[in-house]
């Protein structure tokens, strides 16, 4: 898969040049390119931002620019992704979506974001992490190229299958424990210790169930569950 980044603030992406995002590219699983859109401003000050027409506080990120790097891009069918609290909320679901993808674009605004024309004309998606503001869109793209870049084919080993993962079967995953069997006094959970593979199962789908009943209520609402899962939710 490609991955290009449009940003201001190419420096913040060497967070991704460690541990499995690192080996990615290392093996060419993915292809991560950052592009500095200033580069592409025809303002002999490289200027990129400009006051809002209607007044109000900040800065906007105006079209020349943006529109000018995106034009140096081959052709390419691609998704065009703009991270902004105004988005649709990224989930697991959006990820394995994305992973099928050949090519991303990550279009990263800072200030008060982009001349509106930027969203109309060339973005394809609208994407937020959460219900909250960030200072600009670096750290939300750098979180979503993570949670895609895990899902592609041969990145994780055989032995770390993301089938389980939180939300991918709808639930949150069940807690892990490993040696000592005995920490301080504070013991592994005996069935763990059983070696009966049934009831490693059973407790492990009932501590999903208990924690996300407990911590994301509204998951279990999509959730498919079975008669025994409604059994033991009502017990
Ligand atoms: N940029 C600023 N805030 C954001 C958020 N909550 N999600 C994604 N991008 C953002």
């Amino acid at each position: 898969m490609n991955i290009r980044v449009l940003t201001l603030f190419p420096e913040m992406f060497s967070a991704l040049d460690h541990s499995i995002v690192k080996r990615a590219q290392d093996d060419q699983h993915v292809i991560l390119e950052t592009i500095n859109f200033r580069d592409f401003s025809t303002n002999r000050h490289g200027k990129v931002d400009d006051y809002p027409y209607g007044g109000g506080a900040g800065m906007l990120l105006t079209p020349q620019p943006v529109f000018d790097a995106m034009a140096s891009l081959p052709e390419r069918k691609r998704r065009i992704i703009v991270m902004t609290p105004t988005g649709k909320r990224f989930s697991q679901r959006m990820a394995e979506e994305w992973a099928n993808e050949e090519e991303l674009v990550f279009l990263c605004g800072h200030y008060e974001g982009f001349d509106q024309r930027i969203h109309d004309q060339l973005v394809t998606d609208e994407v937020s992490l959460g219900d909250f503001v960030l200072t600009g869109g670096e750290l939300a793209a750098m979180t979503m190229i993570d949670a895609v870049v895990r899902l592609l084919p041969d990145v994780l080993g055989a032995s770390a299958s993301h089938e389980d993962d939180s939300f991918s079967t709808g639930l949150l995953e069940y807690p892990h424990y490993t040696r000592p069997a005995e920490y301080k006094g504070y013991r592994v959970p005996d069935v763990l210790l059983s070696g009966n593979h049934a009831r490693i199962e059973k407790w492990r789908r009932e501590q999903s169930l208990k924690r996300t009943y407990e911590r994301r209520p509204d998951l279990l609402v999509d959730a498919s569950l079975t008669d025994e899962d409604q059994r033991y939710l009502d017990s």
